[in-house]
């Protein structure tokens, strides 16, 4: 009867072990999950959330999005680095709606250096709400809308078809050549292989989908 136990006492210690040594994840509590949840966020989605971050050590607050900008709660894309890399992590697959505590450990966070009010070897608690999940400006979705003939690149007549829809969403009176600069800084900046065409992989950035 001692081996099990044994067994058991071996496997708790290793995972002790190995937790201290590699604790580098990201730990998710959900404090709220809507029933209904249509999209999940993902990377390269645009998310507007409020979230505040604390100091795990002693609980002082360290960042509140409710008091800067007015208020307003942010918007970022997911995944790309424009948040630390634990709340990139930590905000994926959440519903529109749903509320996240996070614990980030200071290598998912602002390192041994810190910043500002962060001492260094910080470990971060952050409340989070999320409250919108857009498909970021490179989605298999905005990619499916131009594409008209469903052939999987984006021709210069698709192009123009899809801005000159997005130009009468903009009241503002624009030059008549403002059009044609527009397309051609597209497709100078997208067509890296010069065929005249925007293929899946030139367009798709962040690469979070399969085509
Ligand atoms: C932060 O952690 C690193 C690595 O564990 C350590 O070398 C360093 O001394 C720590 N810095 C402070 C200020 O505690």
């Amino acid at each position: 009867m001692y081996r099990p136990s044994a067994l058991l006492l071996y496997s708790l210690v290793s995972t002790a072990i190995f937790n201290c040594i590699y604790a580098e994840e990201v730990k998710i509590e959900v404090l709220y999950k809507p029933e209904n949840c249509p999209v999940k966020s993902k990377r390269g989605d645009a998310l507007n959330a409020h979230y505040d971050g604390y100091l795990a050590k002693d609980g002082s607050k360290v960042y509140c999005s409710r008091t800067d900008n007015e208020g307003h709660p942010k918007w970022f894309i997911l995944g790309v680095g424009q948040v630390i890399k634990g709340l990139d992590i930590g905000m994926t697959g959440m519903c529109e709606g749903e509320k996240r505590k996070l614990m980030i450990p200071p290598s998912l966070g602002y390192g041994v250096i810190g910043k500002e009010n962060i001492p260094p070897n910080s470990t971060l608690i952050f409340e989070i709400e999320l409250y919108g999940v857009r498909r970021g400006p490179r989605s298999v979705e905005s990619f499916k809308l131009i594409d008209l003939d469903g052939d999987s690149k984006l021709s210069r007549d698709e192009l123009k078809i899809y801005l000159q829809e997005e130009f009468k969403k903009d009241t503002r009176k624009q030059d008549p050549s403002y059009k044609d600069r527009v397309l051609a800084d597209i497709l100078r900046k997208n067509d890296h292989d010069g065929d005249g065409y925007i293929s899946t992989r030139e367009y798709n950035v962040f690469q979070h989908d399969e085509l």
